[in-house]
């Protein structure tokens, strides 16, 4: 295993662009188990998590080509319909191949993805929706196994204890399109991934209208073809960079960003006082003046992301003031509280909430990233601390930044990579 060593407190400066987004080209390559002719995915960013899917997606008889970005998936003869636990259980994101395999074979056996360290995680969303289309399921060996002899499109209502799922409209969306009749989700996720799918889906010939609303209608069609598609950009990594020049009081030109997705995270910047010059496909951070704390709450989009409330955290962390950060998508996701407690912040957790007390300085220490989005703030933070921190378990930083180090080293960052 290798760990990130930074040397601190250096201003960032320069420009940087932005990869395709991890939680879009993920349900996006699962989709392609709906057809058998060849589809072409653009803007591929190479991480752990899309090779995880390139390994399913060929353990279940799919041709898979990856170059320089681009992915072309095609069918060979024998399709199996097992995900297996091996490769399920280390990203969750796989199991949204449930509904496609289930839409084209009309069975499927897929290893429950199980819980991991932001929370339980649990998928009951996901087969309430594919029971609703009229799947028979069980569970057997940690494994779900779903079968019908003709999926029956259906009005589904997916809300749950926390609001809307996205993988659980990602995989009932899948499932429908190829069902029989009109499949209406109601509180369906609005996510842009959710509509990248979508979009996907339309040009292999599905029928979908209000995708990125919370009602989703799909018209059931007997096939469907190959498509191209180019991956949106991913609204966490920009969000990352965004903050990356605010903490280390920097300047960065970031590229390829829709703004549009970042509503949430702009408008808290903005809020606290941060000077932002917005541009088409870009977006110019620098550094002006200190930021006022402001207080952040999780939900889902367009609301506040709960993939961006740990690199908040760390920003908020070192700006005067007191923030509360109240996380309502997955109240246990707190992991990072600790580890920037270690490198000298000032962090109360009450259940849902973190109490965050402004700081002047933080200082490098070895921490541990315990998953995705806690390792970018152990980053951020370790980027505005005074000296050396070394953060290990880096592999969680690979599933969802691509060339991370690279990126941050063009801007001027200290960064290198150890074995542990
Ligand atoms: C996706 C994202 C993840 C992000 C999350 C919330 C991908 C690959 N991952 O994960 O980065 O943090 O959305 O924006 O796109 N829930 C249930 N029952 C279910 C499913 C979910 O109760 O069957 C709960 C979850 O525990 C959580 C909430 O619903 O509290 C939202 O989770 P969900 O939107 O499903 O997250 P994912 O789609 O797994």
């Amino acid at each position: 295993m290798d760990k990130l060593i930074i040397e601190g407190g250096i201003k960032l400066k320069g420009e940087v662009t932005v990869s395709g987004a991890k939680n879009a080209v993920l349900p996006i390559m699962a989709a392609t188990l709906l057809t058998d002719c060849a589809c072409i995915i653009k803007g591929v960013p190479d991480l752990r998590d899309t090779n995880t899917m390139i390994r399913i997606l060929r353990s279940l008889g799919k041709g898979v080509e990856f170059d320089k970005g681009v992915l072309t998936i095609t069918a060979l003869k024998n399709t199996n319909c097992v995900a297996d636990y091996k490769l399920v259980s280390t990203m969750r994101a796989s199991f949204c191949v449930l509904g496609p395999l289930l839409g084209k074979l009309k069975k499927a056996k897929v290893s429950l993805p199980g819980g991991c360290i932001i929370g339980v995680r649990p998928v009951d969303l996901h087969l309430k929706g594919i029971r609703a289309l009229g799947a028979d399921i069980h569970i057997d060996s940690g494994y779900i196994f779903a079968k019908a002899d003709k999926l029956k499109g259906a009005h589904i209502y997916l809300g749950g204890v926390y609001g809307s799922s996205v993988l659980a409209t990602d995989n009932v969306m899948m499932a429908a399109v190829l069902a029989s009749g009109r499949t209406v989700i109601e509180a369906a996720a609005c996510e842009p991934e959710v509509v990248d799918l979508a979009e996907f889906l339309i040009k292999m010939g599905a029928k979908i209208k209000g995708h990125g609303t919370p009602i989703i209608e799909i018209e059931g069609v007997k096939h469907l073809h190959g498509a191209t598609h180019t991956i949106i950009p991913d609204r966490v990594e920009a969000g990352t960079m965004i903050l990356a020049a605010l903490i280390t009081k920097g300047d960065i030109f970031i590229k390829n960003v829709l703004l549009k997705h970042l509503g949430a995270l702009i408008d808290k910047l903005e809020e606290a006082g941060a000077s932002m010059r917005k541009e088409d496909n870009s977006i110019h951070v620098k550094y002006r003046k200190p930021l006022n704390a402001v207080n952040i709450t999780t939900l889902p989009y367009p609301g506040f992301p709960t993939d961006m409330q740990a690199q908040m955290m760390s920003l908020m962390s070192i700006t005067p003031g007191i923030t509360i950060v109240t996380e309502k998508i997955y109240p246990d996701r707190f992991m990072h509280v600790a580890e920037l407690n270690r490198m000298g912040a000032h962090i109360q957790r009450e259940g849902p909430h973190a109490i965050v007390e402004g700081v002047r300085n933080l200082s490098g220490a070895p921490v541990m990233a315990s998953d995705l989005r806690a390792s970018a703030s152990l980053a951020l933070a370790g980027l505005a601390a005074s000296g050396k921190t070394s953060i290990s378990r880096i592999y969680h930083l690979e599933r969802g930044y691509e060339r991370i180090e690279e990126k941050l080293e063009s801007l001027g960052a200290r960064v290198r990579r150890e074995k542990e």
